[in-house]
Formats: structure tokens, C-alpha cells, sequence
């Protein structure tokens, strides 16, 4: 029987679930690890299930409509890719404003999709997000809805559909691809809504299994290592909880009633898991998936965690940060992981 698909809106989800024994075999780890990889989404990362998500929530309450609506989202990057590519797919328009530091590959891909990238948003702005937290983003986004006729913020950081997109695809999928067997499960948070969502519903199925938070550590984000290589930061995940509590760069759709653990991961043990995933199973994923494999493979290495499985998040690709040199293999980053 055929299978015609008709349109990328279609194939969202359902991205599959690989086990890395080579990786399990050649680090001796005591755990079992099997990653989702999220770059199957046909815009190429975690965000499809969102971005699909905000925008056919909204048009099923009749909120937006592709004759009139422009879409409005500030973001550091995947967002505005996946918003990008489903609104030309729906006809929508879309204006989006960059934050400081997209990867060049990102850029070009809004190029591509003909987004409306908004250049006139002022710098102070923009700095806002930064020194007040994530409560600054809504200025950023009444400033770039001035002047057009229809604006519908996404708001990807409040926006319940966000955590509703992976509380209704993303976890059930783990828990059906596991057979229910998953231990223990590692994400990042950028905008909170895929831990949340996944983890809120892992937590329902089985209140036992472990949910474990990747944070990159505070020095690594703002100096990573240097040796001539341009690095590029963790992309798109923050840390988001302290010694006091939530910091101001936790999101509101993130919520930290589902986490176990914190844990901070460097960028040299980010860089080596990448590597490591290269090397032995053949997949090159970008560094917010890298760090949270490197927490992945910390926890494999415990004894306590023997035979457990645990599923790290992997949002994208690393073809998505090649002018970052991602891959490139250095004996200082090996060194400085230990593992
Ligand atoms: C590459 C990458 N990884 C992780 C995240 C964080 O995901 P979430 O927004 O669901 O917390 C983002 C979000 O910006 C991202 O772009």
C-alpha cells in the first residue's frame, strides 16, 4: 500500500530510541544506555513537537488563521527553525527575533524557511533577558508585535501547549518504546517544556523512575574551552536551579516538582560524549543532547545504577553546529572529561 504524506506537518514525533552498546561495551558502564533522537523531526529537532503543537492549539480555538496571523517568537534557535519551517508549511507568517549567539547553520536555515528575521530589536532589550531573567522575554516580544496588523506570540517559555506536546507524544513514546522499563530519565531545560512534560508523564505511569536535570556548569557557559577552536556553548540550556531554590532563568513552563537531581556537566565531558557517540555508534549530535549523554554516562559508570536504563533526551543534530567545530577530537577535551 502507498503512503503519501501531505505535508511535513505529518511527521512529527515518533522519533526513534537507540540503544549505544557499542558505547555501553567500550566504557565498561554498568547501566544500560538508549538515547531519543529527536533530530528525526523533519525540522530537525525537539522543537517540531512544540512549535507543531502552539500552533494547532491556537487554530483549534480559533485563534489564529494563516490569512491574517503573523507568528512572533523570540528564541535562541531551534524554535524559530521549527516555527519557521511549519508556518511555511501552513502558510503562515512569521516574524522571529535571534537572541546573541545562534549558530550560523541556524541563521541560514530561517534564511531558508523566509522567516522575517526582526534586526531592529534594540540591544538593551535584548541584554534584559540576560541580566533580569526570563520574565524580560515579554518585552522583547511587545516590541517585535508593534506595527504588525495580527501578531500571535508563540511564547514558547509559558505557553502550556509546549509542556502539552511533550506530555502527550514525547513521554508516552519513551514508556511505549521501553515497554515501561525505563529507569531513569535525562534532560536539559531551556524552556522547561520537554523535562516537564516527559517527566510529568513518566512520573504518572511509574512515580519511581529517577528524573535527572542536566545544568551546564556556570564557568564552562561563560568561558568554554579555548585553544583557538570557536566553542559554542551548550545552546539552548540553562541552569535553572541553585543552592536557593529555582534561578531567574528558570522558565515558568518548567516545573522542578518531577526532578530527583540536579547535575552539572562540563563542556570538556559535553565535547567527549559527543565524540564518543560519533566514534562508536555513529551518530553526531549537537551539544545540548551531548551534555546530557555525558550526564547519561556518569550515571551508567555507577554501580548503583547496574542494569538500569536510562533514556537521555537528544534535542538535535551536530551538522547543526559544524562552524563550531563540535567534532573536532582534541586530547585536552579527554583529559579534562575523565571518561
Ligand atoms: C538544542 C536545544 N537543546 C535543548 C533545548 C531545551 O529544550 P526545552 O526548551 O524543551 O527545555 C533547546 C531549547 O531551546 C535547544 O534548542
Amino acid at each position: 500500500m502507498g503512503k503519501i504524506y501531505n505535508s511535513i506537518t505529518e511527521l512529527v514525533g515518533h522519533t526513534p530510541i537507540v540503544e549505544f552498546k557499542r558505547l555501553e561495551e567500550k566504557l565498561g558502564l554498568k547501566g544500560r544506555i538508549a538515547g531519543k533522537l529527536e533530530y528525526f523531526n523533519p525540522a530537525g529537532s525537539h522543537k517540531d513537537r512544540m512549535a507543531i503543537e502552539i500552533i494547532e492549539a491556537a487554530e483549534k480555538r480559533g485563534d489564529i488563521s494563516p490569512d491574517k496571523t503573523t507568528l512572533i517568537e523570540f528564541t535562541s534557535g531551534n524554535t524559530g527553525v521549527a516555527m519557521a519551517a511549519f508556518a511555511a508549511a501552513k502558510g503562515y507568517k512569521f516574524k522571529i527575533g535571534i537572541q546573541n549567539g545562534v549558530s550560523i547553520e541556524r541563521k541560514k536555515l530561517l534564511e531558508a524557511y523566509q522567516a522575517d528575521i526582526a534586526e531592529d530589536i534594540p540591544q538593551e532589550l535584548i541584554a534584559g533577558v540576560f541580566e533580569k531573567g526570563i520574565a524580560a522575554f515579554g518585552d522583547v516580544l511587545d516590541y517585535m508585535k508593534k506595527g504588525v496588523e495580527h501578531p500571535y506570540a508563540t511564547r514558547q517559555l509559558d505557553n502550556v501547549d509546549n509542556i502539552n506536546a511533550h506530555y502527550k507524544h514525547t513521554g508516552p513514546e519513551i514508556w511505549e518504546d521501553t515497554d515501561g522499563k525505563v529507569d531513569i530519565f535525562v534532560g536539559g531545560v531551556g524552556t522547561g517544556g520537554s523535562t516537564h512534560g516527559v517527566s510529568k508523564f513518566l512520573k504518572e505511569k511509574n512515580p519511581s523512575v529517577k528524573v535527572v536535570i542536566t545544568q551546564p556548569e556556570p564557568n564552562d557557559v561563560a568561558n568554554p574551552i579555548v585553544d583557538g577552536v570557536e566553542d559554542g556553548g551548550f545552546h539552548g540550556i540553562h541552569q535553572v536551579h541553585d543552592d536557593n531554590g529555582l534561578t531567574p532563568m528558570a522558565p515558568t513552563n518548567f516545573s522542578d516538582e518531577y526532578t530527583d537531581e540536579y547535575t552539572f556537566i562540563t563542556y570538556a565531558e559535553t565535547l567527549r560524549a559527543i565524540h564518543l557517540l560519533a566514534k562508536y555508534e555513529g551518530i553526531f549530535v549537537g551539544a545540548s543532547a551531548g551534555a546530557s549523554l555525558a550526564v547519561a554516562i556518569k550515571l551508567a559508570l555507577k554501580e548503583e545504577n547496574k542494569g538500569k536504563l536510562i533514556v537521555p533526551l537528544l534535542p538535535d543534530n551536530g551538522e547543526r553546529y559544524l562552524s563550531e567545530d563540535l567534532q573536532k577530537v582534541r586530547p585536552e577535551v579527554e583529559e579534562k572529561a575523565g571518561f
